[in-house]
C-alpha cells in the first residue's frame, strides 16, 4: 500500500509539473511566431520609404519683358520664355533653350518674332525692355502660322506659368489694384 501510494504521489508530481512549465512546444512555436511579427511589422515601419514630394506649386505671376530677363537658366534659374503674351517654363528644354543651347537666344524672351520668322537674329526679340511688347505687324500668314504651330507644340509641352505685359500695362493694372 505504501507502494501504491508513493507511485500515485510520484505520478502527480510528474503531471503537474508538465503542465505548470510554459515551455511547451506549441508556446515555443507561438511565441515565435509572435515575435517574428511584431519585428518585422515594427522594422519594416522604421525603414518605410519618405512620402515622395511633389515639385513645388508653380505661381501663375505677371512678367513685364524686364522682369522676364532672369530667367534664362543661369544661376540655377529656370528657364522662361513668352510666346504671344503667354510665358511657358521651359526649363524641361534645357538642352534647347539653356545656356550654350542652340535656343538659348529665346530664354528669358519674348520668342514670338524669332519663331514665327524661323530667325535667330537679335532684331527679332525686343529690343527695349521697358517699352511696348511687339505686336508682330509686318508678319504674314504663314509667319502667323508657324508661330501658331509652335504655340501648339508648347502648350502639349510645357506649364504655362504666367502672362507678359508692357512696363506701361503693368504700372496701369498695379495703379487700378491700389486704388481698390
Ligand atoms: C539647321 C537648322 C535647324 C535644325 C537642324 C534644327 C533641328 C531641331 C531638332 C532636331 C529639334 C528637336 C525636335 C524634337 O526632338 O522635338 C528642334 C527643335 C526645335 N527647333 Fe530647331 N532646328 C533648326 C533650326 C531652327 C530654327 C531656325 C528655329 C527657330 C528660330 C528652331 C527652333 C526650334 C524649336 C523652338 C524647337 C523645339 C524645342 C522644344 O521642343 O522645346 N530650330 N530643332
Amino acid at each position: 500500500m505504501d507502494y501504491v501510494q508513493h507511485r500515485v504521489v510520484q505520478e502527480a508530481a510528474k503531471e503537474a509539473s508538465s503542465i505548470s512549465t510554459p515551455f511547451t512546444p506549441l508556446n515555443i512555436i507561438l511565441l515565435s511566431v509572435v515575435f517574428y511579427t511584431a519585428y518585422s511589422t515594427f522594422s519594416r515601419s522604421n525603414t518605410a520609404p519618405p512620402i515622395a514630394r511633389g515639385p513645388p506649386p508653380k505661381v501663375f505671376r505677371t512678367y513685364t519683358p524686364r522682369t522676364l530677363l532672369p530667367f534664362n537658366g543661369e544661376n540655377g534659374q529656370p528657364i522662361f520664355f513668352a510666346v504671344r503674351g503667354r510665358v511657358f517654363d521651359v526649363s524641361n528644354g534645357r538642352n534647347f533653350y539653356g545656356p550654350g543651347g542652340p535656343y538659348s537666344n529665346f530664354a528669358g524672351r519674348d520668342a514670338s518674332r524669332g519663331l514665327a520668322c524661323h530667325s535667330f537674329d537679335t532684331d527679332m526679340l525686343t529690343e527695349d525692355l521697358d517699352g511696348p511688347l511687339d505686336t508682330l505687324e509686318g508678319l504674314g500668314p504663314n509667319e502667323m502660322e508657324a508661330l501658331q504651330g509652335w504655340e501648339e507644340t508648347f502648350t502639349g509641352k510645357y506649364d504655362i506659368v504666367g502672362k507678359l505685359v508692357s512696363v506701361a500695362d503693368y504700372n496701369t493694372t498695379k495703379a487700378a489694384e491700389a486704388a481698390q
